[in-house]
């Protein structure tokens, strides 16, 4: 068996800011309401002048990976491609990124865990770096909500909390024993599908179905969250999956020097920091600027905590998510 280990970190975001502010301009909410519950001051929507979509977000993050982890894309052996917004219904964002980098025409595969998709996705690269199969794998978390979220007083609840933007990691074999990936612990709960979800266009209400009923009360081909339901759930799988996580490895919440968690809520991340009692520079969260980037949102927090030099060589960092599935999970990582 082989390590596997991150050697490159690279996350880009929109230019375009949306403040809480900008948002009353299509339904009624106030800064007061979003900062209070979720944290959140303002998030990146793509301008669709742009022409920014969730695979060309990937791609440039990617670059930034490769480039840091001192490797061409002809060095890279597998992408994978974690989103819940791909560009189009099929095929995924993993194709799209091999050819928008003119890459070999090496495998792409798509991950579908919604927030947790980056956790997903990191396992899997570790898996098949482990194995031997794979030397060098693009990882990428990438989401355009804007492009699907309803800009209206019915949808706020939803609206206000997602952002666009995208992040990638290079994970490379590693000869270092006792570094890098030391374990990914996945988890599902699906007869909570319905808690937190898209329901059309699908193949369960596919759109003859939604154009033919042409109902201006049909909310559903817009993301549908239980809030508060949700909101009980993730404080609970969160916890459970970073002491998982801890156990696994014979470690104590003492020895976290760095807590990646998914950002959802900054309520939830505090109440996190509180019960493992972790002190402000052990725990990053960025939702306040970015939203909730959803299969983004953990390797951008982790790519900007490392650009900050919060993570040092030999730290432990742990990344966990909680999401739609409901799925959730953790990764433990000697730095
Ligand atoms: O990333 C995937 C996992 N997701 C999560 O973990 C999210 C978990 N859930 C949450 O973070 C919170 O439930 C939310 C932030 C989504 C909502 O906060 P909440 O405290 O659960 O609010 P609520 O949905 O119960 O709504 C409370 C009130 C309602 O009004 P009434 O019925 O009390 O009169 C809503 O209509 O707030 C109203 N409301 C808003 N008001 C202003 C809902 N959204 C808004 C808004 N602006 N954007």
């Amino acid at each position: 068996m082989y390590n596997s280990k991150i050697t490159g970190l690279g996350y880009f975001v929109p230019d375009n800011i949306v403040t809480n502010n900008d948002l009353k301009a299509f339904m009624e909410t106030s800064d007061e309401w979003i900062q209070e519950r979720t944290g959140i001051e303002e998030r990146r929507w793509i301008d669709p002048a742009t022409g920014d979509n969730t695979s060309s977000m990937g791609a440039k993050a990617a670059k930034i990976a490769i480039e840091r982890a001192g490797l061409t894309k002809d060095d890279i052996d597998f992408i994978i491609f974690a989103t819940l917004s791909p560009d189009m219904y099929f095929p995924g964002g993993g194709v799209r990124v091999q050819d928008m980098l003119d890459m070999p025409t090496i495998g792409a595969l798509d991950i579908r865990n919604q927030c947790s998709g980056f956790v997903y996705a990191l396992s899997v690269a570790d898996q098949f770096i482990k194995t031997g199969m794979y030397k060098n794998i693009l990882v990428i978390g990438s989401e355009n909500h804007s492009g699907g979220l309803e800009r209206s007083t019915r949808g706020r609840n939803v609206t206000v909390i997602f952002g666009d933007g995208a992040g990638a990691a290079i994970v490379s074999r590693s000869e270092e024993k006792g570094k890098g990936i030391l374990s990914s612990h996945l988890h599902s709960e699906g007869k909570y599908a319905r808690e937190l979800m898209l329901d059309g266009p699908s193949t369960g209400r596919w759109v003859p179905e939604i154009l033919k009923e042409n109902d201006p009360e049909d909310v559903s081909y817009f993301p549908y969250m239980n809030g508060q339901f949700v909101f009980k759930h993730a404080v609970v799988r969160f916890a459970e999956a970073i002491e998982e996580g801890l156990e696994a490895n014979n470690l104590k919440k003492e020895d976290i020097d760095m807590l990646i968690p998914h950002q959802a809520n900054l309520r939830i991340a505090q109440f996190i920091q509180k019960k493992f009692q972790l002190s402000d520079d052990k725990v990053h969260n960025n939702i306040m600027k970015y939203g909730n980037t959803t299969a983004a949102s953990v390797i951008i927090a982790l790519t900007e905590a490392w650009e900050q030099g919060k993570i040092k060589d030999n730290d432990l960092v742990i990344l966990a998510a909680f999401g739609s599935g409901f799925t959730w999970g953790s990764v433990v990582i000697r730095w």
